[in-house]
């Protein structure tokens, strides 16, 4: 999606080979108008799989997921990290590794915002080792729903992410694949 790309390299700073700051345009500051074209690439790509809800991980994923859910005009599920060990309603959770973060949690979902008729597709900010998009994917299926498709807006392409879904039949699609980046530079992927 050339309109990201360029928005990538004009606004994006690559901070290191392992990390992309974003913060002006998606994950701390969000242009809208951005995150409504964002929101159609995906229902585009996706429409044709019939999904029936969008979920994603908060928080940086809400505005490109509430954006694909408005464009093909279905609900949006927010899916949690959860800290209390106190929440006691009817939950599924899974373990979530982030080796960006160094850190683990519990990615976790009412039960009741998922039906076993379903078909989910997941979208998120970022894909670089697909751990949170397999966690999400872990728990729609546990819920006895489908992964109808995975949306993601930048993936670090060097990183194995999309291999490891792509190997458990997930359809992945990215708006921006990064194939290098260091200190002041970004290169994609030229198919991209
Ligand atoms: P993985 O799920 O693909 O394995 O990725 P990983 O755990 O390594 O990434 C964890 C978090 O780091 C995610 O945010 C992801 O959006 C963010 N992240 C990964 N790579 C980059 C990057 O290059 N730049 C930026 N800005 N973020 C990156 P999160 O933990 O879900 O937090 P949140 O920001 O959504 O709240």
């Amino acid at each position: 999606m050339d309109e990201l790309k360029n928005r990538i390299q004009n606004d994006g700073k690559a901070l290191s080979n392992q990390v992309l700051l974003v913060d002006s345009f998606l994950n701390h500051q969000i242009d809208i108008e951005l995150m409504e074209h964002i929101g159609e690439e995906f229902a585009r790509i996706f429409r044709d799989q019939a999904p029936t809800r969008v979920v994603t991980i908060e928080s940086s994923g809400i505005a490109p997921a509430l954006m694909t859910a408005r464009a093909l005009n279905i609900p949006l599920v927010v899916m949690k990290k959860a800290t209390s060990s106190l929440l006691t309603e009817d939950i599924l959770q899974t373990p979530v590794m982030s080796y960006t973060k160094g850190s683990s949690y519990q990615l976790m979902i009412k039960r009741q915002f998922i039906d076993k008729d379903d078909r989910v597709l997941i979208i998120d900010d970022f894909l670089a080792n697909g751990e949170a998009a397999l966690g999400a994917a872990r728990l729609i299926e546990n819920a006895g729903a489908t992964v109808a498709g995975i949306g993601i807006v930048i993936e670090k392409a060097f990183q194995n992410g999309k291999k490891r879904l792509s190997d458990s039949g997930y359809q992945v699609e990215s708006l921006a694949s990064i194939s290098y980046m260091n200190e002041g530079v970004v290169e994609f992927d030229e198919d991209k």
